[in-house]
């Protein structure tokens, strides 16, 4: 056998699936549910801005382990372990997501022409899932080292991070992508894995979910950005 059928057999054989593509997939849908939960909680947390500058303050002492400390308040140590672990996770997640990715001019153009063709909606969700998973590779590490870099969490320390370190225009792209991505990673996984037949039904959830976690994510921006705006530098953490 020649070089050249070789390789068109090693590409046959390969696009027929091996015991590490069935890994690597599952290793992908682990992460993934990781990350899209994550995600659930975090933008949760992270919005209680919306009840008052005391709420987030407590949810983040509680997060940062402030139960187990004698004074009460949490350490930013939890949170620069916890990125850590985030930031593993993520480079995980991106590396075994980075096979699927379609490497040449020619398949690109084959998966537009299929999405014209077809019109399936399902495709039309794997295509703004790879597309966001895209913008992704480049936005969630600037946040995720910045929060490993610089773990300090609370009213006054987010605000000033939002409004003076000017994180709102990291955000303002970085929520959209994000949420979008993982809930179509979330819907994805859950028709896979056989969780619901109801394609039409668990559609409707995730353009819920979707419209609810970035009006959520919007509000909370907009209120750091008022109490950063009011904060003169260098500013005093919050404290209740
Ligand atoms: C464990 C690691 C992480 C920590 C500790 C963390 C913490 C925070 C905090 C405290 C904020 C509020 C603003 C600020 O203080 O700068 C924030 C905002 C945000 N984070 Fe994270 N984050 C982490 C990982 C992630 C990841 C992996 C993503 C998604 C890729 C993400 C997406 C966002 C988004 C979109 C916002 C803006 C939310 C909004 O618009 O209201 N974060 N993060």
């Amino acid at each position: 056998m020649n070089s050249k059928s070789m390789q068109s057999h090693h590409i046959h054989y390969a696009s027929l699936g091996s015991p590490w593509s069935a890994k690597a997939d599952k290793i992908q849908s682990a992460t993934g549910i990781m990350l899209g939960c994550f995600l659930l909680a975090h933008l949760h947390f992270e919005s209680s801005i919306l009840l008052g500058k005391e709420a987030f303050y407590h949810v983040v002492q509680f997060l940062e382990g402030g139960l187990f400390t004698s004074s009460g308040h949490g350490m930013p140590i939890v949170t620069k372990v916890f990125s850590i672990f985030i930031m593993l996770v993520v480079i995980v997640h991106a590396a075994v997501a980075l096979r699927r990715f379609p490497a040449q001019l020619g398949q690109w153009r084959a998966l537009r022409r299929h999405m014209q063709g077809i019109k399936h909606k399902d495709s039309h969700a794997w295509f703004w899932q790879l597309v966001t998973g895209f913008i992704l590779f480049f936005l969630a590490p600037v946040h995720i080292f910045t929060m490993i870099t610089n773990p300090e969490i609370g009213p006054h320390l987010s605000a000033e991070r939002v409004y003076h370190a000017n994180a709102w225009l990291l955000y303002a792209l970085l929520l959209p992508a994000v949420v979008i991505h993982a809930m179509i990673g979330l819907y994805r996984v859950a028709l896979k894995w056989g969780l619901t037949a109801n394609r039409r039904g668990l559609r409707k959830v995730a353009k819920i979910l979707i419209i609810y976690l970035i009006s959520i994510g919007v509000l909370s921006l907009v209120s750091y950005l008022i109490i950063g705006r009011e904060l003169t530098l260098p500013i005093t953490p919050f404290v209740p």
